[in-house]
């Protein structure tokens, strides 16, 4: 099943670039940068994850950006990241990244956009990754700053393939984002939004997204099941939903293997996803085999979950097709 799992073509489609950023680089990235950390080694980063929460989470992940300062620096954390990607026979992606995180701290959106662009055409040259990349706005911030920095974007539109949501998402419902949405789809953009696993008014915050926003595709998504008007809409309107298995594991002591075996029976579009794989220490391999080792999954229940990511993926529809011919020939 390992090798199965290696073998397979797949893509990703909720990964934060920020969240693949390794402890190691963190160390070289701080010492290039003359900034002290307050960790001796890189296993001391490690030994700190204490995550039970996306509070939690979040305030390890957004301190440790930090040492990102420079367009080398973005481009070097996306590399490394494709890197990981090829290696694991990822061949699609769709990257989230946090631009107010860095814009907050004096770096330039410019900065930003430059170095992750430059990773994207390197990895689509060298290592046969293709990507697009989506935008996220932090909910935990003013709409005033989300469409701001839709507006920064929009001298940069063409390296984007849509806008997404994330952060803390206590009492920040995709309504608080409705007019910044609106704007980004006017743009020609997609529209996809968080609704972290049992999060405080998740039924309410995904019923928005899909009657206010329209999103075309949910993040995570999971709580959906406890509803089955959600859960017919999301099946009638063939919304991908991107579970992160792995990640779940911190917040609900599951992988929602059974979540992710019922959002299949019901004909949701389930994709499995890595989220912020260096501090969840699983990339999308890893989050599948547990999936296998650890849940029961079946060799077809992973190569539907696959299938899934490139069917509702924004690739191209002969770019998407390609790939699916791929995967038909691997059943
Ligand atoms: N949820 C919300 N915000 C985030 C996440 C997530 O899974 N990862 C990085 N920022
Ligand atoms: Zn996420």
């Amino acid at each position: 099943m390992k090798n199965y799992i290696q073998t397979l073509p797949k893509a990703e489609l909720h990964v934060h670039l920020e969240g693949t950023l390794e402890p190691e680089l963190i160390f070289a990235l701080a010492q290039r940068n003359g900034i002290t950390l307050p960790y001796a080694t890189p296993a001391d980063v490690v030994a700190a994850y204490d995550f039970h929460d996306l509070p939690s989470f979040l305030k390890i992940y957004y301190a440790a950006m930090d040492v990102l300062r420079t367009e080398e620096d973005f481009y070097e954390l996306t590399l490394a990241y494709f890197n990981r990607a090829a290696a694991q026979n990822v061949v699609y992606v769709e990257p989230f990244f946090d631009p107010q995180a860095h814009t907050s701290r004096g770096v330039a959106f410019e900065t930003v956009i430059r170095g992750i662009r430059r990773a994207q055409d390197e990895a689509a040259a060298r290592l046969g990754v293709e990507s697009q990349l989506i935008m996220c706005f932090l909910r935990d911030l003013s709409a005033e700053s989300a469409m701001a920095h839709l507006q920064m974007a929009e001298p940069w539109l063409d390296h984007f393939v849509g806008v997404g949501l994330d952060s803390d998402e206590k009492d920040n419902p995709p309504a608080k984002f409705a007019e910044v949405f609106a704007r980004a789809r006017a743009l020609g953009l997609k529209l996809t939004m968080h609704c972290d696993v049992n999060q405080k008014d998740i039924l309410d915050h995904i019923r928005e997204c899909l009657d206010l926003i329209e999103v075309d595709r949910i993040d995570h998504g999971v709580n959906a099941l406890e509803d089955e008007g959600l859960c017919d809409e999301i099946a009638r309107r063939g919304l991908g939903l991107t579970v992160c298995p792995v990640s779940n594991r911190f917040v609900v002591q599951s992988l929602t293997g059974d979540e992710i075996r019922h959002m299949l029976a019901r004909g949701m579009k389930a994709t499995i996803n890595s989220d912020d794989p260096a501090y969840f220490r699983a990339y999308l391999n890893e989050n599948l085999e547990a999936l296998v080792e650890e849940a029961g999954f079946t060799k077809a229940e992973i190569l539907i979950l696959t299938r899934n990511a490139f069917e509702v993926s924004w690739l191209p529809e002969a770019r998407k097709q390609h790939w699916l011919e791929r995967l038909a020939a691997m059943a």
